[in-house]
């Protein structure tokens, strides 16, 4: 597929078909993420594959009960007003613990880090965390030139202590995310997002 088609078909799916990938798949996926850019030419980054019988243990801290009413009332509270936006949070709260349960492949990024990354002292000090989106970015863009979505979790305090503990994380590794990978279920339907062309954010010489 050509890059930009593999750019413009990728999309976040949290609904996913019962159909396993391809591990050689799954390693093209990891080797294109390895190839992006990194900040300190080392790219001490390290993947963790869950199997399904561990994926319940793993995934256990993530909350499961949140219907459409609870994402409503937490959207409110962020005060959120934009009616796509809004949509999109009403879908995606109520897939956290499914989509990560039932995706094909659940990988647990891990990038080696160094100083406090919730204090850090400048921009620089968050170049780690910035280096592993970017492979981040590039798997979810291999993947859909295979044909397989996925979608980025945040875990919050309680997952992030659960899993370092649960999978043996070195002290001087974090993990930025979940990453749930599969094939869309065949009654996945897209949320509408805001749509932008790079005229609407250029600007020339000045904002
Ligand atoms: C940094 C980051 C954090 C995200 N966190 C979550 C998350 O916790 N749960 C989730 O379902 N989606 C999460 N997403 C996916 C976004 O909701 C999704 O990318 C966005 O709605 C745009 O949709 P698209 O990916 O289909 O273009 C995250 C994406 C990014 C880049």
């Amino acid at each position: 597929m050509d890059t930009y088609e593999a750019i413009y078909s990728r999309r976040s799916i949290r609904d996913f078909e019962d159909k396993e990938i391809d591990i050689e798949i799954v390693k093209r996926i990891i080797n294109a993420g390895i190839r992006a850019p990194t900040n300190n030419h080392m790219r001490e980054w390290e993947f963790i594959i869950i199997d399904k019988e561990s994926r319940l243990d793993v995934i256990k801290k993530v909350s499961k009960n949140n219907k459409e009413s609870d994402a409503i009332r937490i959207i409110d509270n962020w005060g959120l007003s934009d009616g796509l936006q809004r949509d999109t949070y009403i879908d995606a709260i109520p897939k956290q613990h499914k989509m990560l349960l039932t995706s094909a492949c659940l990988i647990i990024p891990c990038f080696r880090n160094q100083g406090s990354l919730l204090k850090p002292k400048n921009l620089s000090a968050l170049n780690s965390f910035a280096s592993i989106w970017c492979c981040i970015e590039n798997m979810l863009i291999a993947a859909s030139s295979e044909g397989i979505y996925g979608v980025t979790r945040i875990p919050f305090d309680k997952e992030i202590t659960h899993i370092r503990e649960m999978l043996d994380i070195p002290e001087d590794y974090e993990f930025p995310c979940y990453l749930a990978l599969g094939y869309p279920s065949k009654d996945e339907k897209p949320i509408p997002q805001h749509f932008f062309q790079a005229e609407d954010k250029m600007h020339y010489n000045k904002w």
